[in-house]
């Protein structure tokens, strides 16, 4: 399989180095292009024998599946300079929520999916969002799955809640961060515990917790529970944040889709909206 990725910023990269480290590919098989052309040949240090092209056309002269991986307001002018590029046994794969399946079907004349990875795929965990168009054929679909499942957990989503979906396995690392974060910093300021060893202390918390799910030991609520001793501290401070998280979540979630629906309606004037 002959992968080529274009845009090699965060996620092109990440995504290089996901299949490079699962053994999804070998760098060899892989043909990567970057508008600033040094990022590109950045990585090609990383990984001996990957190849750096000089245009996107050269990369899906050389790829079977091409990752596009620039961001959503670059992405309309990328598409019309590769029209009459592609070829149709091949696969074009977008990692960007806003634009529709059904939209990059309008504009790109080949097998087309929408792939949202996460930067927790780094460590070949978390999971991958697939939502693929209507001309992929199922052995294609065997295909693309199969590279993925190399990296992370592929879980098809529909069009509908690619934006909450996003924001739990893309959004969902940044998020926790801050939460973490919020967390050494009052566990700081309310004792004197230094900040080193409570960020030693929560970083290594959190790690194995990670691995007790990935176990499949306990589910969330089980795991509150079994840490909960009837009378203890736990419970003291799960009061304290049932009445300060009560609709944060909520009020998050309705602000992503928000940002959505803006971020839609900007790709809507360069693609043309969606086609029935
Ligand atoms: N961040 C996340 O966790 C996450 C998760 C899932 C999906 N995504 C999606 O991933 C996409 C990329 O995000 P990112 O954070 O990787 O952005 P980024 O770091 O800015 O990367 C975009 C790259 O595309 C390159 N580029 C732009 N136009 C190009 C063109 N015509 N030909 C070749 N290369 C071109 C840019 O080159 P230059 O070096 O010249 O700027 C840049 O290196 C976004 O659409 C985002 O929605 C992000």
């Amino acid at each position: 399989m002959r992968i080529g990725v274009i845009g090699t910023g965060n996620m092109g990269a990440l995504l290089v180095d996901a299949l490079v480290k699962s053994k999804a590919a070998k760098p060899k098989d892989i043909t990567v292009m970057n508008r600033t052309k040094q990022k590109a040949l950045d990585l090609a240090e990383r990984h001996h024998r990957l190849s750096v092209s000089e245009s996107p056309i050269k990369v899906l002269q050389n790829a079977d599946i091409v990752f596009l991986c620039v961001k959503p307001g670059q992405f309309y002018s990328l598409l019309e300079s590769l029209c009459g590029s592609w070829h149709p046994g091949q696969i074009a794969v977008s990692i960007t929520s806003p634009i529709s399946v059904n939209q990059l079907e309008q504009i790109i004349p080949c097998q087309v999916a929408r792939v949202i990875p996460s930067i927790v795929n780094q460590s070949l965990s978390g999971s991958s969002l697939v939502t693929f168009g209507s001309s992929m054929a199922d052995l294609s679909k065997n295909k693309l799955w199969a590279v993925l499942s190399q990296f992370s957990h592929p879980i098809e989503i529909d069009e509908e809640n690619i934006r909450v979906a996003s924001d739990l396995s893309s959004c969902g690392p940044a998020f926790l961060s801050f939460l973490l974060q919020k967390m050494i910093d009052g566990a700081t300021s309310a004792t004197s515990l230094s900040r080193k060893q409570a960020t030693q202390l929560t970083t290594e918390m959190i790690e194995g917790l990670g691995k007790l799910f990935a176990e499949g030991i306990y589910t969330l609520e089980e795991l509150q529970k079994k840490v909960t001793v009837k009378g203890g501290v736990t419970g003291v401070g799960l009061t304290v944040l049932e009445q300060g998280y009560q609709d944060v979540f909520e009020k998050l979630f309705t602000e992503t889709q928000k940002k959505f629906v803006e971020d839609k309606e900007a790709i809507n004037k360069t693609f043309g909206g969606e086609k029935n």
